[in-house]
């Protein structure tokens, strides 16, 4: 059994929880919380065990919270930490927990790859790099835009190689996730220096991929609009689609208006947490035009990247090979099942 602990408990955190408890391969140390709310109320009444900062187990208390020790005991414990802390925490957690315990860790994608506060020198993708995390301390899991482009863009790699000349994506990306208590603001924001298109490069280096990020007022997931140019007359919507009939956390669906359809079907089927944790391609609006195929896809942020999370902590841990991985995966998370049930709703 491999010791494993989940340091930080928000939108990624309690979802990688609620698996990684599940994992009969895991003894599931518990969980981390840095503020005294109802969140902690939770993990308790989900029977995890929750650790706090040293500083804080009284605080804690005084809540009327039971604790069973402090972060740093927790990590000590665990033979592999999976960090959920809040966007650019985890380089401090790594310095002063991680590294001094040699504990090796995996990142989620709001963690630095380059620069003084970088974390790791690989970004996971389970699709494309997946065996190259075997073995290593510290990997990145890279965020829900950046898992759901490598799902798209390799399968379509691999069929038609350099006959693709360039790949622009629009990610039209959420405000705040369901549970956030954030206001979503009325206004369409733009980013100047995506992230995203650099942290795709870190596992397909020679796509020609230029990207550009929306923030919309929704909570409903992102859409991607890629439009992808080949040399010549691009293939048709068929041999397009064909690239992606078998692929694992893709589904394709027809009926859906938006992604608020998605999002509500997974919450009225009883989804773990409302994910459908894949890519929705929308076949309806998936077009062919001269040289260029335009794919729009739905992905679920929040659920996208917990089972990318459970891939890449079996490469590191158990340097499984990939197939054996996703059968394992697949009966955590039901991905296969949750695909058909999405594809027969939406058809
Ligand atoms: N939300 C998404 O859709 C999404 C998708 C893909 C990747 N990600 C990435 O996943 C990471 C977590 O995002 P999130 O949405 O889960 O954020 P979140 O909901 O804001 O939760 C952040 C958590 O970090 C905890 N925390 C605070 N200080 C910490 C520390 N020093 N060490 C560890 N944990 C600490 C917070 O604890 P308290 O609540 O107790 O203060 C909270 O539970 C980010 O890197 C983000 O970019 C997010």
């Amino acid at each position: 059994m491999v010791r494993v602990f989940i340091n930080g408990y928000g939108n990624i955190g309690r979802r990688l929880a609620t698996a990684l408890s599940m994992d009969k391969e895991v003894q599931f140390v518990g969980i981390a919380k840095y503020t005294v709310d109802d969140k902690v109320k939770e993990a308790l009444e989900n029977r995890f065990n929750v650790y706090v900062p040293e500083e804080m187990i009284s605080a804690f208390k005084e809540g009327g919270f039971s604790v069973t020790g402090s972060v740093k005991d927790a990590v000590k414990q665990s033979n592999i930490v999976i960090d959920a802390a809040k966007e650019g925490e985890g380089y401090d957690n790594k310095k002063s927990l991680y590294e001094p315990m040699n504990k090796p860790a995996i990142f989620q994608g709001g963690e630095d790859r380059h620069g003084d506060r970088a974390v790791a020198d690989m970004i996971h993708n389970s699709r494309v790099n997946y065996s190259k995390a075997a073995g290593r301390t510290y990997v990145i899991q890279g965020s829900c835009n950046v898992s759901g482009m490598g799902r798209v863009m390799q399968p379509l790699i691999e069929k038609f190689g350099d006959r693709i000349r360039r790949y622009d994506v629009e990610l039209v990306r959420r405000w705040a996730d369901l549970e956030d208590s954030k206001a979503v603001k009325d206004s369409i924001e733009w980013d100047r220096n995506p992230h995203h298109q650099d942290d795709v490069k870190d596992f397909i280096s020679n796509a020609n991929l230029y990207v550009d990020a929306f923030k919309v007022p929704s909570r409903m997931m992102h859409l991607h609009q890629m439009f992808i140019r080949f040399s010549g007359k691009a293939p048709t919507k068929d041999k397009i689609l064909e690239c992606f009939r078998n692929e694992f956390g893709v589904a394709i669906i027809s009926s859906a208006k938006g992604t608020g359809d998605v999002r509500k079907k997974a919450i009225e089927l009883g989804f773990a947490h409302g994910d459908t944790n894949m890519v929705h391609i929308h076949q309806d609006i998936l077009r062919v035009q001269d040289d260029t195929v335009k794919i729009a896809y739905s992905d679920d942020q929040t659920g996208m990247v917990i089972p990318e999370n459970h891939m890449l902590f079996q490469s590191m841990v158990f340097k499984r090979p990939r197939e054996e991985a996703m059968k394992r995966t697949d009966s955590l998370f039901q991905m296969s099942k949750k695909r058909r049930i999405l594809e027969e709703e939406f058809k």
